[in-house]
């Protein structure tokens, strides 16, 4: 039987990296993407093919995907945080957030579901446990998240009839390339003059350190493997301690009381 074709984007670093060596070593042929495929060249073999893949681009998606004739799994994983408040933040770092974290994700779909409604697939969205919990100078983050949650729900009805399952994983904090060179911050919001200057100084630190002590990747690339082969898999799947510990507070408490916990929790009760 001929090798399962997994793409994956945004492989030059942390989760993406990590899913791509563990489905390669497992017996799948993976479409590694990447802005800078030659970052991955350590690591090229007849089963991790790197390919350059700029998300934000139709056309470098489009030549991407040409020469893949068909793709059984697709893992949306590309992505980075934009930091700073609603009112600091310029047009283009708007769209821009949203231009990778969700459009990028619907022109790898529109690409590879034609690739891929024959014969049934697996889409997985590499999404956050802030796609259900929203944090200050994370608004424009946490919106391409809970968009990307949105995708998921929508997707798996839209795609059931074709047989393509469609899931979103939630991580906590992972000790990734995401803190040390994918966390956009604004300038405005970052100066000493920013009326959230209190907030990025309660924050910022806290959120970096947990990040970089955050859970191993490869938790991610196992749990990746777990949906492939589960063709019962949950639609939605938290990973990670923080996703642990606030998606299912989540579920229980009101909308009020999950606040309270988060502001605790990141010490934002210390600005009331
Ligand atoms: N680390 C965490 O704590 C954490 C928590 C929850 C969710 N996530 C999500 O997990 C996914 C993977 O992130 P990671 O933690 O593995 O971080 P990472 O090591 O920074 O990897 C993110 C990848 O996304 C791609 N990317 C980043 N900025 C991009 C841009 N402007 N345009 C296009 N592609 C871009 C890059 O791929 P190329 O350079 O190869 O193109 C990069 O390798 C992201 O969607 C992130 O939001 C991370």
């Amino acid at each position: 039987m001929s090798k399962k074709v997994v793409l994956i984007t945004g492989c030059s670093s942390g989760m993406g990296r990590a899913a791509a060596l563990y489905l390669a070593k497992r017996g799948f042929k993976v479409f590694a993407g990447s802005r800078e495929p030659e970052r991955l060249r350590e690591i090229e073999s007849s089963s991790l093919v790197p390919i350059k893949l700029d998300i934000t681009d139709g056309k470098s998606v489009q030549s991407a995907l040409h020469d893949i004739k068909r793709v059984d799994i697709l893992v949306n994983n590309a992505g980075y945080g934009l930091v700073g408040s609603v009112e600091e933040i310029s047009e283009e770092e708007m769209f821009n957030q949203f231009n990778v974290n969700v459009f990028g994700v619907f022109r790898v779909c529109r690409a590879v579901i034609p690739k891929m409604r024959e014969r049934g697939g697996v889409i997985i969205n590499i999404s956050s446990f802030l796609g259900k919990i929203g944090l200050p100078l994370l608004t424009f983050y946490n919106a391409s998240k809970y968009a990307l949650e949105g995708i998921t729900d929508s997707l798996r009805h839209e795609l059931k009839p074709f047989n393509i399952r469609v899931h979103s994983v939630l991580p906590g904090f992972f000790d990734t390339n995401f803190a040390r060179g994918n966390l956009v911050t604004n300038k405005l919001t970052f100066s000493e003059d920013s009326p959230y200057k209190e907030i990025v100084a309660i924050l910022a630190p806290t959120i970096i350190e947990q990040i970089n002590g955050g859970n191993d990747k490869i938790e991610v690339a196992k749990l990746i493997l777990e949906i492939i082969e589960d063709e019962n898999f949950s639609a939605r799947v938290a990973i990670g301690d923080k996703a642990k510990k606030f998606i299912p507070m989540r579920q229980i408490l009101s909308d009020e009381e999950f606040e309270q916990r988060v502001e605790r929790y990141y010490n934002l009760d210390r600005l009331q």
